[in-house]
């Protein structure tokens, strides 16, 4: 790192003194997201900003490195300094239209990084940053050959949501800003290379991948993965890559994917992005799904073989409109990324699935949601229980969870139920085209709804109590579910003692599965042996159904789980997946029950398998 004391403190002085009342701002940026302040990031729009970035990286694995050149390309009418985020990146060099100079790094907020000042004479057009990775870099996951399905070659994937990107790219990192990119990438020949961007469909013969994103994208949306991949279409439009050995069962499980897009495309209009397609990834990817632009990335937990769990990828084609068309300006305002997307992946499964199918999934969430709010309140949490967050000084990954998702989609249900579907379904068409490529705060999306509704459906619905107040508000709506009401019927039947027939539960989905196992009450516990017999639980291949069992047997049946089964199972599942709504909830039901010790040990060999998101949130559960 180079360190002049001079230019640094001369930097100092521009940026806390002469920047707040610079006068000149960049001329063509979407004032509205010039002003943000993004509690997360360093940059500061205001004075300068960049609007292009043209990346040239080389991926070595022998290293666990990234490395190469970052040129931005400055929106014109700069401010005298520019500010990017960066988090344990090796800086090498810094060029200004071909012209070295001399640069600063902050001082490093174990949340945020540091922030790099760069100092820009007028009419600057370029800046070049040279610049490398370090092996630990957050947002990356470097898996050994072993650690892959196919076990022939290594992978590398990135996860930039929520601040991550800046620990693999020095960018304006926050999701208010947004720019286009190109890159250049060179990995080793044989590999593949994909990006949030347009993508090859197979292997270059050098290694050396060309990749565009012509629509501005935030920093969170930048993707990067390499490993060995291949590619097989389903639709028009729709496509799946995969290791060569997931790719059959990966293109079954999506076979409803342009089905999918054309739903969503009826609902709300046509798709911004030219090709959607989907990455499974190996099974340490810490999501679910990560709506990266063009290419969405998945866990491989959704191949099931039964398409049961396609819903994620609803929930992920609708991010190509809440999100990554209108995005929420900041963190704090995530709800608006993911309660429009729960929404908006609702009425996807409706279209596709039928009502039935859909009211399954917003009956989980209404669990969900209810379960979350009693926990938090009971932690003395309530504020949390808030739509609108308050994130400062923390990770806004720790903000993901059903408050956002959950209570999001029940107010935007509410909506829908107020004033109608077919006015609703008109307003948030015209909501995303208005406002696509656009940041969106809370305040500002409460005064395009008031504008629509009436005072009276206003009153009725109360914006403001769900968005600022905590808890779950009276008029929150309720779901209806046959297909639930049966599992509630079954269970109390078995509890009675009266079995069921086979074929009265052999068309069960999963949603079932998982709600008669989530029905289940500490009284039942002593009957845990004889439901595994039956309904064999333990040996289920959907990691839906075991994680709910896993936490249910741990917290109630303490003597079937301590059998040999169930924690070769348990201990197999806690090291071969790292996703982290499924590792959160066992490992913290292992450590309540007395089992922390047990917990480590499976984390200590579990851990090098994990991405760094889900180490985080398990080190600090476990104490580690
Ligand atoms: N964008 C999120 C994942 C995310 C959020 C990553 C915040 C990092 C910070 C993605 O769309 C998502 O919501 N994934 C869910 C899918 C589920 C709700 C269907 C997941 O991973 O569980
Ligand atoms: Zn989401």
């Amino acid at each position: 790192m180079k360190l002049f004391p001079l230019a640094a403190g001369l930097i100092m002085l521009f940026t806390t003194i002469l920047l707040p009342g610079c006068k000149e701002s960049p001329s063509n940026v979407n004032m509205e997201s010039t002003f943000i302040t993004d509690p997360h990031s360093y940059a500061k729009p205001a004075v300068s900003r960049v609007e292009a970035l043209d990346l040239q990286l080389t991926v070595d694995f022998d290293a666990k490195i990234l490395f190469g050149t970052a040129h931005w390309t400055l929106a014109p009418g700069h401010g005298d300094t520019l500010i990017l985020d960066t988090y344990d990146l090796d800086i090498s060099a810094i060029e200004i239209d071909g012209k070295g100079v001399a640069f600063l790094l902050g001082a490093k907020d174990p949340i945020l990084g540091q922030p790099l000042f760069i100092p820009l004479p007028a009419n600057s057009k370029q800046v070049s940053i040279r610049y490398g990775t370090f092996p630990g870099a957050r947002a990356l996951q470097w898996l050994s050959a072993e650690q892959t399905a196919g076990k022939k070659q290594p992978f590398l994937f990135t996860q930039s949501q929520a601040i991550l990107a800046r620990t693999w790219l020095p960018c304006q990192d926050s999701p208010g800003l947004r720019y286009r990119y190109k890159a250049s990438i060179q990995v080793p020949v044989g590999m593949m290379a994909l990006m949030s961007a347009t993508n090859p469909q197979q292997r270059a013969a050098d290694g050396k991948y060309q990749f565009e994103m012509e629509i501005p994208v935030p920093a969170y949306l930048m993707a990067l993965a390499v490993g060995d991949i291949d590619f097989k279409s389903v639709g028009n439009r729709t496509g799946v890559y995969a290791e060569p050995s997931m790719l059959e069962k990966s293109v079954y499980e999506f076979g409803e994917m342009e089905k999918m897009l054309e739903a969503a495309e009826a609902l709300y209009g046509p798709y911004a992005w030219g090709r959607y397609d989907v990455l499974v990834l190996p099974p340490s990817f810490p999501f679910g799904g990560m709506e990266n632009p063009r290419l969405t990335f998945a866990t491989p937990t959704i191949i099931t073989g039964d398409r049961s769990l396609v819903s994620l990828i609803a929930h992920e084609l609708a991010h190509s409109w809440s999100g990554n068309l209108v995005t929420n300006a900041t963190w704090n305002d995530f709800w608006l990324n993911e309660g429009f997307t729960v929404y908006f992946e609702n009425r996807i499964m409706e279209a596709v699935y039928g009502r039935d199918y859909a009211e399954m999934l917003a009956g989980i969430s209404h669990a969900d949601v209810m379960e979350e709010i009693v926990d938090l309140t009971a932690q003395g949490k309530a504020d949390k229980t808030k739509l609108k967050a308050q994130m400062e000084g923390e990770d806004p990954d720790d903000g993901v969870g059903p408050i956002a998702y959950d209570k999001g989609y029940y107010f935007l249900r509410l909506l829908e139920e107020t004033i109608g579907r077919e006015r609703w379904d008109a307003f948030l068409r015209g909501y995303f085209a208005e406002n696509a490529f656009k940041s969106m705060h809370t305040e500002r999306f409460i005064d395009i709804l008031k504008k629509e509704l009436t005072e009276e459906e206003w009153k009725l619905i109360g914006p403001k109590a769900w968005i600022y107040e905590t808890g779950m508000p009276a008029n929150c709506p309720q779901p209806e579910s046959q297909r639930f009401d049966a599992v509630r019927l079954k269970l109390e039947q078995w509890r009675k003692g009266e079995k069921a027939a086979k074929s009265e539960y052999s068309q069960w989905s999963a949603h079932e599965w998982v709600y008669f196992i989530r029905g289940l009450e500490a009284k039942d516990g002593a009957n845990t042996p004889l439901l595994d017999e039956e309904f064999g639980f333990t040996k289920s291949k959907n990691a839906e159904i075991l994680s709910v069992w896993f936490v249910y047997v741990i917290r109630n049946a303490p003597a079937h789980a301590q059998s040999k089964a169930f924690k070769e199972a348990l201990s197999g599942f806690l090291t071969q997946v790292g996703r982290r709504k499924f590792l959160m909830p066992t490992y913290r039901a292992l450590k309540e029950t007395g089992q922390l010790e047990w917990a480590r040990t499976v984390y200590t060999t579990a851990r090098p398998n994990y991405h760094a998101v889900a180490r985080q949130s398990v080190d600090a559960l476990l104490g580690i």
